[in-house]
């Protein structure tokens, strides 16, 4: 999917090599977690790899097919929800569809079921502002699944929210990738969250990003949250950790 991928920002202090020679592959239906330092690159090859921002050498393959803008196949979950205030919370799930010209009712039968999905059912009518961040997040991946894509990406969705709603959110996420059978490609600061979430983790080194190392996750599914504590997943958090500290350390 990935092949060769480099990236250079010209900025006025000069040009920045944010990434280097990047390749991998994502399994259909895989969920796959990005893990690494700050300034890694991260978001720059979750934006590169959605064909939101063009890498400066190399090709990203979406289905086969070379992928150089945005398609409807794919969705985005960034850190922030970034709803539009004056908008209900249907309304905001609604909007990609009403630009693209579908009924009202058939835009808001899909919006209430993907409501339902994320469990805020009853909340189409509420404003953005009078829900909690936690809440907001599902509206946002509830707006990335509208055009019902086959990949979703999600930049570090869950960073600021605490510990407690975060494992919540974890346990949502996982049943809404069992319900729907989506593709995920998910960036996270937190390798215990990358651990229990995903089939396959990657390490980035620090910048210039380069994929370190992939671990694969043997976790079985559906995955518990009493298996936080199993000598499997600290063994494999140890290993992630390791890889870390292995690149980033000199
Ligand atoms: N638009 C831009 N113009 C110039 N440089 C940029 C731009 N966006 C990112 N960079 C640089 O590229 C590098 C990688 O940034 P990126 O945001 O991809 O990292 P990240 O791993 O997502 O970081 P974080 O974990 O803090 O979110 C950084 O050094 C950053 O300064
Ligand atoms: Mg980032």
């Amino acid at each position: 999917m990935a092949e060769s991928i480099s990236k250079i920002y010209r900025t006025t202090q000069g040009r920045v090599l944010a990434l280097e020679s990047i390749s991998f592959q994502v399994g259909v239906g895989e969920f796959l977690c990005i893990v690494g330092p700050s300034g890694c690159g991260k978001t720059t090859l979750l934006r590169i790899l959605g064909g939101l921002l063009a890498p400066t050498r190399g090709t990203v393959y979406f289905h086969g097919e070379p992928l150089d803008s945005p398609r409807r196949q794919i969705g985005f979950v960034f850190q922030k929800a970034n709803l539009m205030p004056w908008r209900t919370v249907l309304k905001n799930i609604t909007l990609p569809l009403e630009v693209q010209g579908l009924s009202r009712a058939e835009a808001h039968a899909l919006a209430q079921e993907l409501l339902e999905l994320v469990g805020l059912g009853w909340f189409e009518k509420v404003y953005p502002r009078e829900l909690s961040i936690g809440m907001q997040q599902r509206v946002a991946i509830a707006r990335a699944l509208i055009h019902d894509p086959a990949i979703l990406f999600l930049d570090e969705p869950f960073a600021s929210l605490d510990a407690l709603t975060r494992e919540r959110m974890n346990l949502e996420l996982l049943r809404i990738w069992e319900a729907r059978r989506k593709t995920v490609v998910m960036v996270t600061h937190s390798i215990q969250e990358a651990v229990f979430l995903a089939d396959r983790v990657l390490v980035m080194s620090p910048r210039p990003g380069r994929i370190e190392t992939s671990v694969s996750v043997s976790l079985p599914r559906p995955r518990q949250l009493a298996m936080l504590y199993s000598q499997e997943f600290s063994l494999l958090s140890q290993q992630i950790r390791l890889a870390i500290h292995h690149c980033c350390v000199p």
